[in-house]
């Protein structure tokens, strides 16, 4: 992602809470989701902003058109550069990366993820139809994020997908400080097995070890059911956990010439 010209943290410290515009052909969309739980708190609670935004305020001609046909022949329409520019001109003043969302993009994951967290703001461009044209994608320097291997109709709930998980990164969102730090991915490791009560539900018992109340005998459980299953079913992870793991070789002894009652063969 870009250089940071200040941080999640540090612009929050200087009173500017981090903040999401969205450009969008459907502004209604949002907050959506993120308007409950732990994202809506945090909104209400001004500890982030969103700013939707109708793209289509930039068209010009009398039918407010968006989009045309695609140079070259082909399916579907184009989102046309001059107004999608228009769009971003209007919020070129807010901090931190212009993102596309688009299935070229880079993949989204939880790296990505704290990136964009670390950021000051973001500004999300959510494409409709066959996709933006090119020429203005490259003209404002813009970025491309992808939320996955298949083809969603339009950018915003690839939008909502991308703020919750940075929301929740943001000082101050997640009540407890701690539950960030043991989820899936972090560490390249998918989260172990959770329970709650009641301790046996239709027969079906939580692993003692859990009830046990020693915290060693825990969090070695958990480890291991979570590389259990990160290597089960991530192979990818798995590798880059593995890899990880592996000690550097210690610096070899250097020999010593031997001494009158060493041993030799
Ligand atoms: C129907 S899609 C266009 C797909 C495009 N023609 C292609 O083949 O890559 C319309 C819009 O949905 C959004 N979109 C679709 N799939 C996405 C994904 N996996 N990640 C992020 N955005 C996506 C993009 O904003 C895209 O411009």
């Amino acid at each position: 992602m870009s250089a940071p010209q200040q941080n999640g943290e540090a612009a929050q410290e200087a009173g500017a809470p981090w903040t999401a515009t969205v450009l969008t052909l459907f502004p209604e969309v949002f907050p959506g989701p993120l308007g409950v739980s732990l994202a809506g708190k945090a909104l209400q609670r001004d500890l982030w902003r969103l700013d939707a935004r109708n793209i289509r305020d930039h068209a010009l001609d009398k039918h407010r058109s968006v989009d045309d046909t695609p140079f070259g022949g082909g399916a579907g329409m184009v989102m046309r550069p001059d107004v999608v520019d228009r769009a971003l001109a209007d919020v070129a003043d807010r901090p931190g990366p212009v993102v596309n969302l688009s299935p070229r993009g880079r993949p989204l994951d939880q790296a990505v993820v704290r990136d964009l967290a670390s950021e000051p703001g973001i500004t999300l461009l959510c494409g409709r139809y066959e996709g933006i044209d090119e020429r203005v994608l490259e003209a404002r320097g813009v970025q491309e994020v992808s939320v996955g291997d298949f083809v969603l109709s339009g950018g915003e709930v690839a939008a909502l997908v991308v703020l919750d998980a940075v929301v929740r990164l943001l000082p101050g969102v997640m009540g407890n400080v701690e539950s960030g730090g043991d989820e899936s991915f972090e560490r390249d490791l998918l989260e172990y097995p959770q329970y709650t009560r009641p301790a046996d539900w239709n027969g079906r018992e939580v692993p003692a070890v859990l009830q046990s109340g020693d915290h060693a005998r825990i969090a070695r459980w958990r480890r291991e059911q979570a590389e259990e299953i990160t290597r089960a079913r991530r192979p990818d992870l798995w590798a880059r956990y593995q890899a990880a793991q592996e000690v550097p070789a210690a610096p070899r002894r250097q020999r010593r010439s031997p001494r009158r009652g060493d041993e030799t063969d």
